[in-house]
């Protein structure tokens, strides 16, 4: 699809000045003036905008709406890894494969198992606090993201799949220069090889000597079965690592900072540590950290809001959007840690691609968010809000960096 003289505007992505927490603000309006908008997308195609909650469900719940970014009209973002056929992994696939791929790992997402391991989450976490408790903040302050906020997922993730954490600084260095949304072309294919490469190795050493975690039982459940191929793996190992830690990661930053800057709420979750597992769906709505996409394409004529999006029309849905649309989520703008349906909110998708990793990132963010507000009551921002680097430049938004003091 190539653009009318009347181009349309590309997504919105800037936060309205002064309130870095806040979706872009052309979404109000576009939620009650056209909930079915056109955008522009960096190769010159366009794409529909979806705004609408109940757009939003409609379209990610339908499967004539395709994740397959191989599909002519796929709306292509660099971070969706490109429409490489081989190498991507199922987020980007649909059923039956999607469903056959999914199937081989979510029992190792389940809420029982996660749940098992929240004492060692709980311990990784308690480490990392003593280490900045003995460093101290100091003059400067200590960058939360850095000393917690990307080890504890970081390390979590790594030890569920066995890769060696001490890699940690080559996957982490790939993986944002993958989900940037400023890196040029050429670049981000290069650091696609490189994890590729990496994740190629690991996958090899691990059918020489399998251990136990993920990867070595897909190895010697379905690679030996036939069912899977090395680089199926490879894919596998690639997704679960982008998609599990730098996630996370933000989530863990933008809630320390809005905590920080509301103790009454900060005050009030110490009191009453039971509220945590609500304040985390209400952060998860409030933040909504997925600011590109989902994306799909119409495998057929679909209407939507009156609309009808002809097959192989490409659709990006605002996930913010409908995370602050005020027809399901009165006074949206406002965290509300008592809201009655924060759980209802779309920040893990909908349909058959929902978050996987979903019970895993509660359970970190309920024990990150837990006892940073026990352990350090008098945590605060090292410097004013408007020296901290917000990621408006990635497609996962969050802090760069994030330096505090107690
Ligand atoms: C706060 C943290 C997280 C957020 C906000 C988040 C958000 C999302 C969203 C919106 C999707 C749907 C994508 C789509 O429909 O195309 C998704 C899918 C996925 N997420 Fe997460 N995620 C988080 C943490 C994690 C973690 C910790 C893992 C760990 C493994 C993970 C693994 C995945 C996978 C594998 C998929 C693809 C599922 C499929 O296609 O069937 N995510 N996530």
């Amino acid at each position: 699809m190539t653009l009318s003289p009347a181009a349309p505007a590309p997504l919105p992505v800037e936060p309205p000045s002064g309130c870095p927490f806040d979706p872009p603000a052309e979404f109000g309006r576009l939620r009650i003036e056209e909930p079915l908008t056109k955008i522009s997308l960096p190769d010159g195609s366009w794409a529909w905008l979806a705004t609408r909650y109940a757009d939003i469900r409609a379209i990610l719940g339908d499967t004539r709406f395709s994740s397959d970014t191989t599909r002519p009209g796929y709306p292509l973002s660099g971070m969706t890894g490109g429409a490489n056929t081989e190498n991507r992994g199922f987020i980007r696939m649909d059923p039956p494969e999607h469903t056959r791929l999914r199937r081989m790992v979510t029992r190792e997402f389940m809420v029982k198992r996660v749940e098992a391991m929240r004492p060692e989450i709980q311990r990784i976490t308690d480490e990392l606090c003593d280490a900045m408790e003995r460093a101290g903040s100091g003059e400067q302050g200590v960058d939360l993201v850095e000393a917690l906020a990307l080890p504890v997922p970081s390390l979590v993730i790594s030890l569920l799949l066995g890769v060696p954490y001490d890699d940690h600084a080559v996957f982490q260095d790939l993986t944002g220069k993958l989900l940037s949304r400023t890196i040029d072309e050429a670049d981000r294919d290069v650091a696609r090889r490189e994890l590729w490469s990496y994740l190629d190795r690991l996958v090899s050493a691990k059918e020489a000597a399998p251990g136990d975690d993920i990867l070595s039982r897909l190895i010697t459940e379905q690679q030996a079965a036939g069912e899977l191929t090395h680089n199926e793996v490879v894919a596998f190992c690639a997704l679960l690592l982008v998609a599990g830690h730098e996630t996370t990661a933000n989530m863990i930053g933008l809630s320390a900072l809005t905590l920080m800057g509301d103790q009454e709420t900060a005050d009030r979750l110490r009191a009453e540590p039971a509220l945590i597992r609500g304040a985390v769906e209400e952060l998860l709505r409030f933040h909504s950290i997925i600011r590109n996409g989902p994306r799909r394409v119409a495998t057929e004529d679909i209407e939507i809001a009156g609309q009808v999006i002809r097959a192989g029309e490409g659709v990006v849905v605002a996930v913010p959007s409908a995370n602050r649309d005020e027809t399901v989520f009165p006074d949206a703008d406002r965290l509300d840690v008592c809201r009655p349906n924060a759980q209802h909110h779309v920040a893990f998708g909908y349909g058959i691609h929902q978050c996987l990793g979903q019970a895993l990132a509660r359970v970190e963010l309920q024990v990150v968010i837990g006892t940073l507000l026990r352990r350090f009551p008098t945590l605060r921002p090292a410097v004013p809000l408007a020296e901290i680097p917000f990621r408006t430049d990635m497609a996962i938004y969050g802090c760069h960096a994030l330096p505090v003091t107690w």
